[in-house]
């Protein structure tokens, strides 16, 4: 009880306050310190006490496998320790993987899940690892061990796709293949969450079969939606008929939007950004109400669930991505008063009745309002948005902090504890709150800095833009240029970054402000949408050109 008091108190005052506090950078690096400290008292604990199971069971002190057995924590939690700063960890884990990570075993793994998480997590680790100090192999990022991991897991999740509709299976066996006795159906996020991961492989690896199987399910997905422009949250992957008729933003369909857009911009592809908006208008149109997302029947728009979900908490970060910064903070806005009634977000929280749902009380310490926070922190530099990561700083150690770990939340009426710490809390809550407290960490890079690479050190590298995967592993857009056999692409690639960073140099007192002025000026928008658009939409990118007119694309949504 105490702790729910003490909540309340800190989230006292949120958004659009009279006196938002703003953070000294003393403020700032004392949580930074804070965020470092849960980390280890995790990550240490995980080792100590779980690896090389995937989880750590946190109250029991022990480990187990869930997702798989793949060592499953320490897969998600490698690109999180560079960006604690933490490069000799890093090596040591990226080496420990490499000699000991196998996917010939027998195990139903989750198609989704490994994608987002294993494949994920080794992409991103693969790009990172010069910059934390790995000695890359030549021909580095076009090969690596942790990219020939990263395709080796991809490889054993290809037989799902063997549909008549390209939609994949939710399981496989990494050893067999999909079981005769599979079920086809499958939520709509496990149809069409690859296209990043995938499509980055194809551009490392040369082999066009992951992008295009990846283009392919999002295309079927597509041709499914309703009249109202809406799909379900669960379809039969053999018949493409839907099975969970309910349409929103959260549970079993979330990150299919998340990447179609993300997947606009990192392959700068208008049909999956045309995509994107023709939903996003159907779930403005038909699902909003009082910056609340509720659920609704996908062929009638009725509603079948005024309800929020815990995983809806995304949205407004990436609402960011478009520019559409109003609309997106009103929504953070009723999302962190649930947040300040509990100290946590409930799985489910009914808007009516203000309150949590039955079975759905759970707070298994999830990022996705951390993240939008940090986006949007990012977009405004509104202080209010890092209060929200200080609360989840204070409550998360209040309530979940044990002698081995942090527990998930059973339930956030009374703060009961799990025995489990999912991986994503090291992969994405940690790294979000860091992230939010570290505006000056390397993956914020607005293309003042870069470096040359690849087989004949002619692309570039490192130059920003980072687009998160949904497991919040960050990927490097613009090595997908760098293995291309294209040589004039990438030499266009790299006139138009040399002449951009000419413009450019860095100087010791060039604010954010005056960043964010030059990129007006260069990506032409109409002057209201100018600022609100640009900070977040379109973080300078190597391709800037390019963006130029995909800036002009974006402004056009709100
Ligand atoms: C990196 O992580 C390891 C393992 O937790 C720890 O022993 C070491 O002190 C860390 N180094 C830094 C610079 O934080
Ligand atoms: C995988 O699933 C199939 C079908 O349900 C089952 O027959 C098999 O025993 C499972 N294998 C493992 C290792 O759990
Ligand atoms: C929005 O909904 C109304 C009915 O509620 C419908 O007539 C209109 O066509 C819809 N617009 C879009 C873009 O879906």
């Amino acid at each position: 009880m105490l702790t729910f008091l003490l909540n309340a108190i800190f989230c006292a005052t949120y958004l659009f306050p009279i006196n938002s506090h703003a953070f000294t950078k003393r403020e700032m690096s004392h949580y930074r310190d804070r965020i470092k400290s849960m980390f280890y008292h995790a990550y240490n604990n995980y080792l100590e006490n779980a690896y090389p199971y995937d989880e750590l069971r946190p109250l029991t002190c022990d480990g187990q496998d869930t997702w798989g057995s793949f060592s499953l924590t320490l897969i998600d939690a490698l690109d999180t320790l560079l960006i604690l700063g933490n490069h000799t960890e890093f090596q040591r884990v990226a080496t420990l993987l490499q000699d000991n990570v196998n996917f010939d075993i027998d195990v139903n793994a989750s198609v989704f899940e490994t994608n987002i998480r294993v494949v994920g997590g080794l992409l991103s680790a693969h790009l990172l690892s010069k910059q934390a100090g790995i000695t890359v192999e030549e021909g580095w990022p076009c090969s690596g061990p942790l990219l020939r991991l990263a395709e080796d897991a991809a490889r054993k999740l290809l037989p799902a796709f063997h549909t008549p509709t390209g939609m994949p299976y939710g399981t496989v066996n990494l050893l067999r293949g999909v079981s005769p006795t599979e079920t086809p159906i499958t939520c709509t996020a496990g149809v069409g969450t690859f296209i990043l991961e995938f499509s980055t492989l194809s551009h490392l690896t040369g082999d066009p079969v992951f992008e295009d199987v990846a283009r392919k399910a999002l295309v079927a997905l597509w041709k499914t939606r309703s009249d109202i422009g809406l799909v379900g949250n669960h379809i039969d992957v053999i018949t493409s008929k839907w099975v969970a008729q309910d349409a929103g933003i959260g549970a079993g369909i979330d990150s299919y939007f998340e990447y179609l857009l993300k997947g606009a911009i990192m392959l700068q592809d208008e049909e999956l950004l045309n995509m994107f908006h023709e939903f996003d208008m159907s779930i403005r149109n038909y699902t909003k109400f009082d910056d609340w997302y509720l659920w609704v029947q996908m062929h009638k728009g009725t509603v079948s669930m005024p309800i929020f979900q815990s995983l809806e908490a995304f949205w407004p970060g990436l609402q960011s991505l478009i520019g559409d910064i109003e609309s997106a903070t009103r929504t953070f806005h009723n999302y962190c008063t649930v947040w300040r009634q509990f100290g946590g977000l409930p799985e489910f929280y009914s808007i009516p009745q203000g309150y949590t749902v039955d079975k759905r009380e759970g707070y298994p310490l999830r990022p996705e309002l951390i993240e939008s926070a940090m986006y949007l922190y990012k977009a405004t530099g509104n202080p209010a948005f890092l209060q929200l990561g200080r609360d989840a700083v204070e409550s998360i150690e209040k309530i979940s902090q044990v002698k081995c770990g942090f527990a998930s939340v059973k339930d956030v009426r009374d703060h009961k504890l799990d025995n489990r710490m999912e991986s994503f809390f090291l992969a994405e809550t940690i790294k979000y709150l860091y992230l939010l407290f570290d505006p000056d960490n390397f993956i914020h890079n607005t293309g003042t800095t870069f470096e040359l690479g690849g087989a004949h050190g002619d692309c570039i590298l490192g130059a920003g833009g980072y687009i998160f995967n949904t497991e919040a592993h960050p990927l490097d857009p613009a090595a997908l240029h760098c293995c291309s056999k294209d040589q004039d692409e990438r030499s266009e690639l790299q006139d138009i970054l040399l002449s951009l960073t000419e413009h450019y140099k860095p100087s010791m007192d060039q604010s954010d402000e005056a960043l964010g002025d030059r990129n007006s000026e260069r990506i032409p928008l109409s002057p209201r949408e100018r600022r609100k658009a640009i900070r977040l939409s379109c973080p300078v990118q190597s391709f800037s050109a390019r963006f130029a007119v995909m800036g002009q694309v974006f402004s056009d949504s709100t």
